[in-house]
């Protein structure tokens, strides 16, 4: 009776103690907080409902401590009101690694949100695989993958990397929907320094190779970092805010203020009269949006194209736009993967494109026809073949070549395609054009540049042949792809059927 009931108290407090308060004490002088601290912050107050704070793992090697809860806390909590399962790896229990019982638990709580259709959130901050377990903390990552990968288009995943997460343990973050990373205290890596000096004698550090820039900026494995746990904790509540608990539902709308009709006057003068001056198209994003306010996946990579979650009417909106203002917003490969994961991800969410096109083509030479700019380039144009989501796209300027027909064309099923009158859809621009036709005439160039321009240099052609439906005042943007949206919520279009498509990858 009485003695049953103080052990479990006592089981209880030693799974809230963690690995215990010298430890805790380590945890924080890296500027990280506890992984209960991190659910505090995430869950709105008083919402967390554990699960498994009893486990202990069973390996008996190595005269092993037991510490109860085995490293990782596991339950559901609310974000916005709505459930979300998630698991947060404590690093002051055996650091993090990853043991058999750790695997079940973060197991039974992705099973739980499958079921149920909601959102999963990993919390990793991890040594890896328990050493002492062997393969069968190995069977335990791939445990995970195998649900990562069922759950994936079903309920939104989303990683946070708040300390170490190398080997095996970087798969299930990677097979997931968004990978945030927290600047100076968060790496990834498949083989740390050490490895990689001894196998191919390259000298690098822990944050050179696997911290929030390179990820963020070069690799493109990390979809932003933000500067400190708290920072990353509230951002990604705001990111689920943007999306549905699953794909049997659309995201829910949220109230605003913004007055649907509301028109934009700068809009009109933000596209330079010259054409080959830039301008920034987060500009005309914020001013259509709802509030001005967007959540940009992926800032620093590739950012010749935007990709970001908007509302509009209240209604989340998936926004890719070609970036004029970064090599003139040029489609080249990491771009083209970096739109086409986003394009995918708001389709199987039954989240709304709105693409702003600007595009001067894909980019030649040699370093991207020899990395597969056309396999990696088709990725862009297969992800918006295949959306059946509502698509809306505004031409603000260029469209050009081949890079016409992928952002979000009339043939590509687009719903509704409007340009402003500065839009320019044409194979190519007036100069290159020229240069090919009237190679053995120099002398005839400027004419025919001319005559080009004023035949192919504005929206004219496309919407005489319906390849536009309309061409807009810009400033009354904003109203025009709202009434759309309404319109096409009743939207229902499906592909053939089969088991899965062969993407090119
Ligand atoms: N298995 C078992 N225990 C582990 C572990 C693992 N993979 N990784 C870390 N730990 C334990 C450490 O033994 C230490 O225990 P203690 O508190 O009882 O002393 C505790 O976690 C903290 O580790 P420590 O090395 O002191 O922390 P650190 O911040 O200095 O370094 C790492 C962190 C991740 C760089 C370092 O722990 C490490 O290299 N771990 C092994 C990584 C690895 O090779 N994993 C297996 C392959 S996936």
């Amino acid at each position: 009776g009485a003695s049953i009931r103080a052990r479990i108290e006592e089981k209880r407090q030693a799974a809230l103690a963690g690995g215990g308060s010298k430890r805790v004490a380590a945890q924080h002088s890296k500027g990280k907080l506890t992984a209960r601290e991190r659910i505090e912050l995430l869950v709105d107050e008083g919402t967390f409902r554990e699960y498994d704070a009893f486990v202990e793992h069973r390996c008996a090697d190595f005269g092993m401590d037991k510490i109860t809860g085995d490293g990782v806390v596991t339950g559901v909590g609310r974000i916005n009101g709505r459930p979300t399962y998630l698991f947060s790896q404590d690093f002051t229990a055996f650091g993090g690694s990853l043991s058999k019982t750790f695997a079940q638990k973060v197991c039974k709580i992705m099973d739980r949100a499958l079921q149920e259709g909601v959102p999963v959130v990993g919390l990793n901050d991890s040594g890896g695989a328990r050493i002492q377990e062997g393969v069968d903390s190995l069977a335990g990552y791939a445990d995970i993958f195998q649900r990562n990968v069922l759950a994936s288009g079903v309920v939104p995943q989303i990683s946070l990397i708040m300390g170490p997460c190398a080997g095996g343990a970087v798969y299930s973050p990677a097979l997931t929907d968004f990978t945030f990373m927290v600047r100076g205290t968060s790496y990834l890596f498949v083989t740390g320094p050490d490895v990689v000096k001894a196998v191919t004698n390259e000298t690098v550090t822990q944050e050179e190779l696997g911290g929030a820039a390179p990820h963020t900026r070069k690799s493109g494995v990390a979809h932003g970092a933000f500067e400190n746990d708290v920072v990353a904790l509230a951002r990604t509540r705001e990111l689920l805010s943007y999306l549905p608990q699953s794909n049997r539902e659309p995201p829910a709308p949220r109230f605003t203020a913004d007055p649907s009709d509301r028109e934009d006057a700068a809009l009109d003068t933000l596209v330079p009269s010259d054409s080959r001056q830039a301008y920034d198209i987060k500009d005309a994003v914020r001013r259509v949006v709802d509030d001005g306010r967007m959540f940009e996946i992926m800032p620093d990579f590739a950012r010749n194209i935007v990709v970001a979650f908007a509302r509009m009417g209240g209604q989340s909106v998936g926004i890719v736009g070609n970036q004029p203002l970064v090599s003139s917003g040029v489609l080249d490969i990491d771009a083209s993967v970096k739109a086409a994961r986003f394009v995918r991800f708001c389709d199987a969410f039954n989240i709304p494109l709105v693409t702003f096109v600007d595009v001067p083509g894909f980019l030649p030479g040699v370093q991207q026809e020899h990395n597969g700019i056309i396999r990696e380039g088709a990725k862009l144009l297969y992800a918006y073949a295949e959306a059946t989501v509502p698509k809306i796209a505004i031409t603000t300027r260029k469209a050009y070549g081949g890079a016409q027909c992928v952002m979000s064309s009339k043939q590509l099923r687009g719903d509704v395609n409007f340009a402003w009158p500065t839009a320019e859809l044409a194979v190519m621009g007036a100069k290159g054009a020229v240069e090919i036709l009237w190679r053995n005439d120099p002398d005839g160039r400027a004419r025919a540049e001319e005559e080009y321009n004023r035949l192919f240099a504005n929206p004219l052609p496309a919407a005489q042949r319906g390849y536009l439906d309309d061409i807009i005042a810009p400033s009354t943007t904003r109203r025009r792809i709202i009434e759309e949206l309404a319109a096409l919520r009743g939207k229902k279009l499906a592909n053939p059927p089969k088991k899965h498509d062969n993407m090119p990858l």
